[in-house]
């Protein structure tokens, strides 16, 4: 729960806020009373100080002390939790989320106005750049790919986007804000690009609009005086409107395909990217510099549950390979791995020949399989393979939910091993289900320190399960309410995004035409309507 959430909860006792509204009785640890959501004449609505619940067993209402001024007031979360945070004197401040005030909504404005004027200036600067495009061709991207994903070129000056972006009338602030200019340390006020001499990729969010950028080396700045050796992508840090975490590069362009073929494409880079959409492969969508994270399986898990993992076949790349299978396995994924040969990454492959990615990706393996035979040639010798299928592998397979599956991945890895299937069995019964397990001590050990660490808030995944069963449970509204409180608008909309059909369809036709907060905010009107309808229904039959 969101701390800020459970210290009220814990300050404010559920019995005195509810007992302004309702006669309370003692009885035993509760308190009753008569139901203010139905009519009633034997009190059924039970309160709970000790767990700070509510719940009355004539109607089924029941929630804690936010759903229950909510429902009573009439109002949203956010003015409850405002009110509440008073009485406790819990402060709101530093909050991810709030309610968004006018001024952070002109601010996220602002800040989108900077992204879409930085993109444009780099579009710009990459047409006049004839030794940039003939880079970009040798890498066989083509004119229109470029035009397309909005490439373009941050010179190899300190202050070009800056003048450029105040000239046209932006605040310093903003841009800085924004990720694209960094505040000098030497002269006050004064600022400079974050971005020099690099290919630029902008990084859109769902409705297409640029929010961020990541950039490829590509020149020095003429006569710098430091030598060492450049950063091969800069990426723009998180801002208001980018969360790396929750934010898949290409997806906006991706989605529609994905759910219409059924299938994830899961690449690492920008140029893996932009050339497998150009290959053919539209269904695809890059992590770009970040680890895979649960998010941004939920993201995808709402449009197909079958991923397709173009790994680096490197020891780094089997290493983030495993984390991320085990992880998308537990989601319930089925995953497949294309055996990328000599090494080579999906722009390579698309370079030489985009129908040679293409097949690549229709013979993928399943993990299992992938990783039995590439951990073969690493390990010293059969005690060493066997040891590496133990601890890597086998939490594989006990992550796969499909039992038939499961047993003919039993079949196999006994059958590499050379051992019996009973003991496969009597060894995947050992592994704990823990959070920790699998893709540990290989090698190094970084995989074992973000090994499973989940990005998700506990009022993330809860709102995210809850959702998973939309429709059946009445107490929906508030956790989506909580969500919306505690958590930020793309996080909602996330959640929301690919649970209703006809909620998807609002999001795709008025994406564009509105804030993303207010289809946010539709949506939630959206199933709130639709929970009163349930429970309208419950009632009557
Ligand atoms: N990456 C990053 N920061 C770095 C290096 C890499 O964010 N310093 C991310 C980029 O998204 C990059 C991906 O990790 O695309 C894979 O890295 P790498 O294989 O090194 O880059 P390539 O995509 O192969 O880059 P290129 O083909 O341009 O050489
Ligand atoms: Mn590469």
């Amino acid at each position: 729960m969101d701390p800020v959430v459970q210290q009220i909860k814990d300050r404010i006792n559920i019995a005195d806020v509810v007992g302004t509204y309702v006669t309370l009785r003692r009885a035993g640890k509760s308190l009753v009373g008569r139901c203010p959501f139905h009519k009633e004449r034997t009190p059924s609505f039970h309160v709970s100080p000790e767990r700070g619940t509510y719940k009355c067993f004539g109607c089924g209402e029941g929630g804690d002390v936010f759903s229950f001024i909510q429902k009573m007031d009439g109002t949203d979360f956010p003015t409850v939790l405002k009110q509440l945070a008073e009485k406790a004197g819990v402060k709101l401040e530093n909050r991810k989320f709030k309610t968004a005030t006018p001024e952070e909504k002109e601010k996220e404005e602002r800040l989108r106005d900077v992204c879409e004027a930085t993109v444009a200036f780099f579009e710009a600067e990459l047409k006049k750049r004839k030794d940039v495009l003939d880079y970009l061709h040798t890498r066989g991207v083509k004119d229109e790919t470029i035009t397309h994903w909005r490439l373009g070129y941050a010179p190899a000056v300190w202050e070009s986007l800056v003048q450029h972006l105040v000239a046209a009338g932006h605040k310093k602030d903003d841009i800085v804000d924004a990720g694209f200019a960094v505040r000098s340390e030497k002269k006050q006020g004064e600022i400079f690009d974050r971005f020099r001499g690099r290919i630029m990729f902008p990084i859109f969010d769902l409705a297409g609009q640029p929010i961020a950028v990541s950039g490829r080396f590509f020149e020095k700045v003429p006569g710098a005086k430091d030598d060492t050796e450049p950063a091969k992508y800069v990426n723009s840090p998180e801002t208001v409107l980018f969360k790396k975490s929750r934010t898949l590069y290409g997806l906006h362009a991706a989605r529609g395909a994905i759910r219409k073929l059924d299938c994830i494409l899961l690449v690492e880079g920008q140029f893996d990217l932009i050339l497998s959409h150009q290959s053919g492969l539209p269904f695809a969508v890059a992590i770009s510099g970040t680890a895979l994270t649960e998010e941004h399986l939920m993201l995808l898990g709402r449009l197909s549950k079958r991923l397709v993992l173009a790994l680096d076949a490197d020891e780094a790349g089997i290493r983030a390979g495993l984390k991320s299978t085990l992880m998308a396995l537990r989601e319930g994924f089925e995953v497949k791995v294309p055996l990328l040969t000599g090494g080579k990454d999906p722009a390579d492959l698309a370079r030489e020949n985009p129908e040679l990615l293409k097949a690549a990706i229709r013979t993928a393996k399943p993990a299992v399989e992938y990783f039995l035979d590439v951990l073969r040639p690493r390990a010293r010798d059969a005690g060493a393979y066997t040891k590496l299928v133990q601890m890597l592998i086998l939490p594989l397979v006990r992550a796969t939910t499909s039992s038939i599956e499961r047993e003919q991945l039993v079949h196999l890895v006994a059958g590499r091993l050379m051992v019996s299937e009973s003991a496969i069995l009597h060894e995947l019964a050992k592994i704990k289900d823990t959070q920790n397990q699998g893709g540990a001590e290989f090698g190094s050990s970084e995989v074992h320190q973000s090994g499973g660490e989940s990005v998700l808030t506990p009022v993330q995944k809860k709102a995210g399960m809850l959702l998973s069963k939309f429709g059946r449970e009445s107490v929906i509204g508030e956790k989506i309410a909580a969500l919306l409180s505690a958590e930020d608008l793309q996080t909602l909309e996330t959640a929301l995004l690919g649970h209703e059909e006809e909620m998807r369809f609002k999001f795709d036709s008025e994406i564009g035409e509105h804030s993303e907060e207010m289809i946010a905010q539709e949506m939630l009107a959206e199933l709130e309507r639709h929970i009163g309808k349930t429970r309208f229904k419950m009632k009557f039959l």
